[in-house]
């Protein structure tokens, strides 16, 4: 099990164009390329677990892979039966929209993924899936992986779902497209649109309006992706806290995705005092530009609304919180007790380890600003805790135990966090 350690510091400054790529675009990428007729084209794909898993998969279902270590290209085969398990790691994201890929093809597919994965519920995609023919099931009548699929004829469907999951919506949206009619999904909050973007763009009918997509299935095959996969926000987001709760800390951010549904938690540092700036340069299936992050003295927030578009940064939020003068609270966020450790007790825990005062309710937890005091933690074997913390580290230094797991996503945050401070591992 490896450990590291994060000394104070007096200062934060980073500039950066290597902050690692998205994740869920190179999720979704190595995905469609399958349903697209010819050669898919993927720079700056995230080579981190996650997603190198989903591209293995990709390869065991028939698709043939070129990567010559800068560009990905892809050239689909169809959708092929294969005799080999398909584990996607630590990923929800990978299951969740394989569930909704596999359900109409033709074969028998075996899902698995890692003892993290293996507890995560995964009825909120195979219920819908199995209500319009697919034939899925798991352990707990469907809930638990690993998951087997037999590949059905899918009827078209109007699903209201009751949570707000890009998750969620992408996998039904997937069925669609090969389902026997106009399919509706409408979702309480709108959650990140990547999928729609992504496949608006190759060439799918998806329409969106508010709450709503509508999703014509497929006459023929999509068009190639042709992507730069810029950089991940929600990875960018640690450096941002770091910057924000250092006296004269700054970090800028280039190439990163603008997407409204992403960077909610910018938006909330910026009410928290902190400044920043956005400056777009790109349009590319999503807005991609600069994110500019500067210290300010920070105050307590309330956050209560669009919660799917900061879910995946609210740990890292809760270290600004800790550092902010007064009490944060978090609600409406039971979404976090399902991720990849439950993050409204890790957190909770871990900042009391810390020193710093909590509240813990049902859907979220407040935060009492206060001084953050040197500790030892655990990541709960959950990459966005065990980063989270490390970042307190440069206020009060902390050693955080099993650290690997942070290569689910970012296999480069201890070399870009060692320009700026000292690490040991
Ligand atoms: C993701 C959606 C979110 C997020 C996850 C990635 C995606 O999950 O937490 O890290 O790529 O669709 P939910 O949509 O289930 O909230």
């Amino acid at each position: 099990m490896m450990r590291a350690k994060v000394y104070p510091s007096e200062s934060f400054h980073l500039r950066s164009d290597a902050i690692a790529p998205d994740k869920s675009i190179s999720h979704r990428s190595a995905m469609f390329a399958i349903l697209a007729e010819g050669e898919s084209r993927i720079e700056n794909f995230l080579r981190a677990e996650d997603t190198l898993n989903t591209l293995t998969i990709v390869g065991h279902l028939g698709a043939e892979i070129y990567d010559d270590g800068s560009v990905i290209t892809i050239r689909s085969n169809g959708i092929k039966e294969t005799p080999e398990i398909l584990d996607c790691g630590n990923s929800g994201t990978g299951m969740r929209l394989f569930c909704g890929l596999l359900s109409s093809a033709e074969g028998h597919f075996v899902l698995t993924g890692d003892e993290y994965l293996k507890r995560r519920p995964m009825k909120r995609v195979t219920q819908p899936l199995r209500n319009i023919g697919a034939k899925l099931d798991g352990r707990n009548n469907g809930d638990l992986a690993p998951l087997c699929i037999r590949g059905a004829s899918l009827n078209a469907f109007e699903y209201e779902s009751k949570i707000a999951s890009a998750q969620v919506k992408s996998a039904m949206i997937l069925a669609a497209l090969r389902s026997n009619g106009v399919c509706t999904f409408r979702e309480p909050e709108l959650s990140r649109d990547h999928t729609e973007r992504m496949l608006a763009g190759m060439g799918a009918r998806i329409e969106v309006e508010g709450l709503q997509t509508r999703i014509w299935p497929l006459e023929k095959g999509l068009s190639p992706l042709n992507i730069r996969v810029p950089a991940d926000p929600s990875s960018a987001f640690f450096f941002a806290v770091a910057a924000a709760i250092t006296p004269g800390g700054h970090t800028i951010i280039e190439g990163v995705t603008l997407n409204p549904t992403r960077i909610e938690a910018f938006k909330v540092l910026e009410k928290m005092g902190a400044e920043i700036t956005y400056t777009l340069s790109d349009e590319r299936y999503e807005p991609i530009g600069t994110i500019e992050v500067k210290y300010a003295p920070l105050r307590a927030v309330t956050v209560e609304e669009n919660i799917s578009w900061l879910i995946d940064e609210l740990p890292a939020l809760s270290i600004a919180m800790a550092c902010a003068e007064g009490k944060s609270i978090v609600k409406n966020a039971e979404e976090l007790r399902v991720k990849e450790s439950d993050r409204i007790k890790t957190v909770v825990d871990n900042l009391n380890l810390c020193g710093i005062e909590t509240e813990e309710y049902p859907d979220g937890y407040a935060v009492i600003g206060g001084e953050l005091k040197s500790a030892t933690l655990k990541s709960y074997g959950d990459h966005r805790i065990a980063m989270s913390f490390l970042i307190a580290g440069l206020k009060c230094g902390t050693e955080v135990e099993d650290v690997e797991c942070i290569n689910t996503s970012f296999p480069n945050f201890f070399e870009l966090l060692a320009q700026c401070t000292k690490v040991e591992r």
